[in-house]
């Protein structure tokens, strides 16, 4: 049995919304072949973007979307994304040596900037600074932001059809430059870091994103805590950074959909090393940044299966087939966010479409497209956004994983805004329903509950023919002080009190 206490009066603060962020990359069918099919295309479209696509995503409140990279953006040129389509280049792009699909450029900052506005999501655009001048990066966000008439980037914007300034709050400084973003060592990057913020500050850069623009640096692959440590010191502080950005994918764990009970757990187990991450990096940051000025962001996060078990099998790079266990590690680490809230703010799933950790598969036809089991947790999660986080104890029996340590079988986290709470409960069994008290203090638990409830067999996924193999019921149930009530194996549900 499973003891849940929560605290209602104790709180780490804010959950902020940005922590239910997305990623998407000119990469495999994440665009081309996935969400844009064009103006002309005989798929029902709002401006080129995929109409049924664009209405389910509306529905989970995405509040940040990440673009164009991923490795993607280090070889980027905005210029080639702007003006009318049919004159754009045609380029080899980041990716070209896995998939030879050649990037045609129909999808650039203004069609991006429509996709957020339609999806009611915050654009995040990563500068490329490994092969494009700090003044190209400063003219991108004088394009994007400033009024029409006041330059002439942003009268080109207006002429390319966009009056209103697109106001891109987020600017990632570089993407993985420890890697595929110019293979640089942490005193290279925060050099180069410095040189793009300098020449960007006139268009608007700041810590806090008062004069529009918050900077946001690149951190560690997963918990590489030299390049935190070895970053942080040379950057020294010099320039205001709004937060450092970590990435982290928990990987597979044998076959994406034929897994066993085995793999099931060594994915989940990952997927908690989130919590020792951002605990390591805080420890870091905080050596140079004690007031906690920098906050903490996760930029890309998920699952990383084996290329090919998606709709295109293998065509789209990097798509994937989406389990009951990709949704319990997307409620796992969901909850881990929210109970960190003092500490991150900002997230991205990667990828949002056709990609890794997606929430939606698209095909070429009018009727493929289906949302995953982790759209679902997104959909079930998203009352979480801006939302007081409220403290929360667990005890619950654990699993003891080969190699990796105990796993804790049940995740929780909790919230309230506008008198409303909202309680997400997973259990992690493999195989067997877990019974959960909740209990807490003041007048939190009473009234009834308004239940969603994600279960199905682990494996169990959605496809073009079965798009409706794995979705949430709902039920009422009557609170009386405390809710108990058994769980399903493998499942997640949310209860929303008041
Ligand atoms: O999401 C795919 C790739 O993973 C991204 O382009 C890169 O940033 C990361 O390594």
């Amino acid at each position: 049995m499973t003891n849940i206490t929560l605290f209602p009066s104790v709180s780490k603060g804010t959950i902020d919304k940005a922590v239910y962020g997305h990623f998407s990359e000119h990469i495999g069918g994440v665009f081309y072949g996935g969400l844009w099919v064009g103006e002309d295309s005989p798929i029902r479209n709002y401006r080129g973007w995929r109409a049924d696509a664009v209405d389910a995503l509306k529905k989970v409140s995405p509040a940040v979307l990440r673009w164009p990279g991923g490795c993607f953006s280090e070889t980027y040129n905005w210029r080639d994304g702007i003006g009318p389509r049919d004159k754009r280049p045609r380029r080899v792009n980041w990716w070209y040596y896995q998939d030879h699909r050649v990037e045609t450029n129909q999808v650039g900052t203004n069609e991006f900037v429509h996709l957020c506005r339609l999806i009611g999501a915050e654009p995040y655009f990563a500068a490329n600074i490994t092969s494009t001048t700090p003044m190209d990066i400063r003219d991108w966000i004088e394009y994007c932001n400033f009024p029409a008439g006041t330059t002439t980037l942003a009268d080109m914007r207006a002429e390319n059809g966009d009056v209103e300034p697109f106001n891109v709050q987020y600017w990632g400084i570089g993407n993985e430059n420890w890697g595929g973003g110019g293979n640089m060592t942490p005193e290279m990057y925060a050099r180069e870091m410095l040189r793009y913020h300098t020449v960007c500050w006139p268009v608007g850069l700041s810590r806090d994103g008062k004069n529009g623009v918050k900077a946001i640096g690149c951190g560690a692959n997963s918990d590489d805590m030299d390049w935190t440590d070895r970053m942080m010191r040379e950057y020294n502080n010099r320039v205001p950074l709004y937060a450092l950005s970590f990435h982290y994918y928990c990987g597979s764990a044998g076959d994406c959909v034929n897994f066993n009970e085995e793999e099931w757990y060594r994915l989940l187990s990952q997927a908690s090393y989130m919590q020792k991450i951002m605990d390591h990096h805080r420890g870091v940051m905080d050596r140079y940044d004690p007031q906690r000025k920098i906050t903490l962001a996760c930029d890309e996060w998920g699952c990383w299966h084996p290329d090919g078990s998606g709709p295109s099998k293998g065509y789209n790079l990097f798509e994937q087939q989406s389990t009951m266990r990709d949704a319990l590690v997307a409620s796992l680490t969901l909850d881990i966010f929210n109970n960190s809230c003092d500490i991150i703010k900002m997230a991205n799933v990667a990828q949002i479409c056709n990609n890794l950790h997606c929430l939606i598969l698209a095909g070429t036809g009018e009727n493929e497209m289906i949302v995953t089991p982790t759209y679902h947790v997104f959909d079930m999660y998203q009352k979480h956004q801006d939302a007081e986080h409220i403290s929360s104890v667990v005890e619950c029996g654990k699993k003891q994983v080969e190699g990796r340590g105990d796993l804790p079988l049940v995740s929780v986290s909790a919230s309230k805004k506008d008198g409303k709470t909202l309680i997400t409960v997973s259990n992690l069994n493999y195989s067997a329903e877990e019974r959960v008290k909740i209990c807490s203090g003041g007048d939190l638990l009473k009234g009834s509950a308004k239940v969603t409830q994600l279960y199905a067999i682990p494996q169990a996924h959605n496809t073009f023919d079965k798009p409706d193999a794995v979705k949430p019921n709902g039920f009422t149930y009557d609170i009386n002080g405390k809710i108990d009530l058994y769980l399903p194996p493998a499942s997640v549900t949310a209860f929303e009190i008041g």
